[in-house]
């Protein structure tokens, strides 16, 4: 006789919610309105409303096919000239060659993410891993999942809707010996905030005086004031602590979203600490998705390692960033409560609505936003940003 029932071992789960950013895509596709508004999920667009794939992205991949002579596995670490090359794109030329610095190719900055969490639960057991709120909706989860304690610290000032940097350290006094502190490389995701070169310093006092592992989530090099001032203060921070560990996203800057490209590197303090940290991180990778996929990757190197592709990369990316730049200053003069995002940078700003606000927006008015009141400077042309104030002005000056 069988002792299998229907409901024995998948019958006992319970149904996961939707991810609530996530659900915006087919929310807003299905939404019949001529007027709609998305400024949910973090895609670039252009003038038009499209997410066009870059210049160079389209050539690079021309090339590919054409010369591309084999897929044979590559190993757990991926493509290790693409790894490489965005190095030195990321911290300069003399970190990316300093024999601390180990890393591996991941499948998007979520891989990293995780593949960081993961060799943190096993280095820093019982460690707490210390994360701003608000942050990206799937950091805090990603950790806990991973098996770090989560705590939280605020860094916003909300009243002025930007940094209160006194605040941050304030909230990260109990952050102790051992611990991790999660820190948005540049244009943070929700509040569009980057630190100055000051604060990453300071930053590095903190961690060097609390002994706390900095995790740097870096997904939007270039979005903000450009590549190298991007990453200015966080090569300046590394200079200056003994570890950490950057996981990166090519999502945005490449604009590779579903192709998944990312990296992940640990600064160590010598060569033999960095050799053990990458046995530990392919072992890791080994076990999750055993190799990353290869061909967004293989692009970034080719339009890395080409001068013509990657004058024509820098051209396009300098291009998206000037048109962020133009709707934040339009959003900053239109209405005094959304005059910080004018300085802010990046893909995203955080709006100061309640959630029923956010809701009725999206049903009254067929503008998306993320639950929190993030909206995706992108979503927004010269012509949409003119309704999306007026509409959204009237919910801020209820709330004011
Ligand atoms: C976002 O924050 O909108 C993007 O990074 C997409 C995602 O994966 O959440």
């Amino acid at each position: 006789m069988s002792h299998y029932s229907s409901n024995e071992v998948l019958g006992r789960l319970d149904r996961a919610q939707p991810d609530a950013l996530l659900a915006l895509i087919g929310l807003h596709a299905a939404d019949p309105r001529p007027t709609k508004i998305d400024v949910g999920v973090g895609v670039y667009r252009d003038a038009q409303g499209n997410t066009p794939v870059f210049r160079a992205v389209k050539q690079a991949e021309a090339r590919l096919m054409a010369e591309q002579d084999s897929k044979a596995y590559l190993g757990a670490e991926g493509d290790m000239h693409f790894t490489q090359q965005l190095a030195r794109l990321v911290f300069g030329p003399d970190i990316a060659a300093a024999p601390g610095l180990v890393g591996l190719q991941t499948p998007g900055g979520t891989g990293a993410l995780r593949l960081g969490a993961e060799l943190l639960a096993r280095a820093a057991e019982g460690g707490t891993a210390w994360v701003g709120a608000p942050t990206w909706a799937n950091h805090v989860p990603l950790l806990e999942l991973a098996g770090l304690a989560v705590r939280t610290h605020n860094f916003l000032d909300p009243r002025a809707g930007d940094l209160d940097f006194g605040a941050m350290l304030a909230g990260l006094a109990d952050a102790a010996a051992g611990d991790i502190l999660l820190l948005h490389g540049c244009c943070h995701n929700p509040t569009g905030i980057s630190f100055s070169c000051e604060q990453w310093d300071a930053l590095a006092e903190l961690c060097l005086f609390r002994g706390v592992l900095p995790f740097i989530d870096l997904a939007y090099q270039g979005l903000g004031d450009g590549l190298d001032a991007d990453t200015v203060g966080l090569r300046r921070f590394l200079a200056r602590v003994p570890e950490a560990l950057i996981a990166y996203s090519c999502d945005k800057n490449f604009g590779l979203y579903r192709d998944r490209v990312g990296a992940l590197w640990a600064w160590t303090p010598s060569p033999s600490i960095a050799e053990t940290v990458l046995s530990q991180l392919c072992a890791l990778a080994r076990v999750n998705w055993s190799m990353p996929p290869d061909h967004g990757a293989a692009v970034v190197r080719l339009i890395l390692s080409d001068d013509m592709l990657r004058g024509d990369w820098e051209a396009e990316l300098g291009a998206m960033r000037d048109r962020m730049v133009s709707i934040r200053k339009q959003l900053g003069a239109a209405h005094p409560r959304l005059a910080p995002i004018a300085g802010q940078k990046g893909m995203f700003a955080l709006l100061p609505l309640a959630a029923g606000d956010v809701t009725e927006l999206r049903e009254r008015h067929a503008i998306y936003m993320a639950p929190n009141g993030r909206i995706n400077i992108a979503g927004l042309t010269d012509v949409t940003a003119a309704r999306f104030v007026a509409v959204v002005g009237s919910y801020l000056d209820k709330g004011a």
